[in-house]
């Protein structure tokens, strides 16, 4: 039987490297900075343009299919995952190294039917690396299959985490309480692209061994999920149950073995949730 679903996964690549190359013209002009919900959230007017590029081309071609895309939801847009197949879209991931041409940015795009990720694509767009994954047929960097390190041993790892100031004093204490427990076990070491979505490649393709978040979105999400999990990694909540793609919080590891153990050492804090809270 053929794929329903590939001809959209077609498609979301074509419209990716476009956007890609409107991120990358983006960069050689002044970049105009406005703020969101605080002087650490960032947006750009091409993060805006890349979004509706994106939504806009997809439309056409899938009229009937549903979104969910960072910006639109920060103009209102609801963050709802219902069964309609769904485009997850995150214009630019790591819009703080964009704004500084920190050279980690990324367009992320994850596709649900009945909330269940079919496809993922993440364009590493200045680094010119396109991850991709189809449920059930692997992943890929550029064409090429990746699989992550199968590393079992979290202190011979290079473990990944989202760094970044937090209003909330309470949060911002667990989160650098989180990084010494890390780092005491010990491990190799913690980095952190600034992209959700290419953390998430980097342990795909066994750069790294594991990443850890609490507080990210399912735009920042949903395309490195498929694409850690066709890689042959593991993907949970950072309790240790079920990952939850609406739940603002995940470990993806190489094995399950590294996955729970960071999911013993940290601590956890409110996160609240896409589907409700936005
Ligand atoms: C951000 C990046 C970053 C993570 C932030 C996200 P954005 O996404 O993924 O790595 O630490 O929590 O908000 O806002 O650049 O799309």
């Amino acid at each position: 039987m053929s794929d329903p679903w590939q001809e959209c996964m077609d498609h979301g690549v074509e419209i990716t490297k476009e956007a890609g190359k409107m991120i990358r013209a983006a960069l050689q002009k002044d970049i105009a900075v406005m703020q969101k919900s605080s002087p650490v959230d960032l947006v750009t007017e091409t993060d805006q343009k890349v979004e509706q590029l994106i939504i806009s081309s997809i439309r056409d071609k899938f009229p009937t299919h549903s979104f969910i895309g960072e910006e639109s939801v920060a103009a209102g847009a609801p963050s709802i995952l219902t069964d309609n197949p769904t485009w997850i879209i995150d214009p630019i991931d790591g819009t703080t190294n964009f704004v500084h041409r920190f050279p980690f940015v990324s367009v992320s795009i994850g596709f649900t039917v009945k909330k269940e990720i079919e496809f993922g694509i993440v364009y590493s767009c200045i680094e010119d690396k396109m991850y991709t994954a189809r449920k059930g047929k692997g992943a890929f960097c550029n064409g090429a299959p990746i699989k992550v390190s199968g590393q079992q041993d979290i202190s011979q790892s290079m473990v990944l985490t989202g760094m970044g100031f937090k209003k909330d004093p309470e949060q911002f204490k667990t989160i650098l309480a989180n990084v010494k427990t890390i780092l005491t076990i010990p491990v190799h070491g913690i980095r952190s692209s600034g992209s959700a979505a290419v953390n998430m490649c980097l342990v795909a393709c066994g750069s790294a061994d594991a990443y850890y978040h609490m507080g990210i979105h399912c735009w920042d999400m949903a395309g490195g999920a498929v694409i850690v999990t066709e890689a042959g990694g593991v993907i949970m909540d950072i309790s240790g149950g079920a990952f939850d793609l609406m739940s603002r919080r995940l470990i993806v590891a190489s094995s399950r073995a590294i996955a729970e153990r960071i999911a013993k050492e940290i601590t956890e804090f409110p996160v609240g949730r896409d589907d409700t809270d936005g």
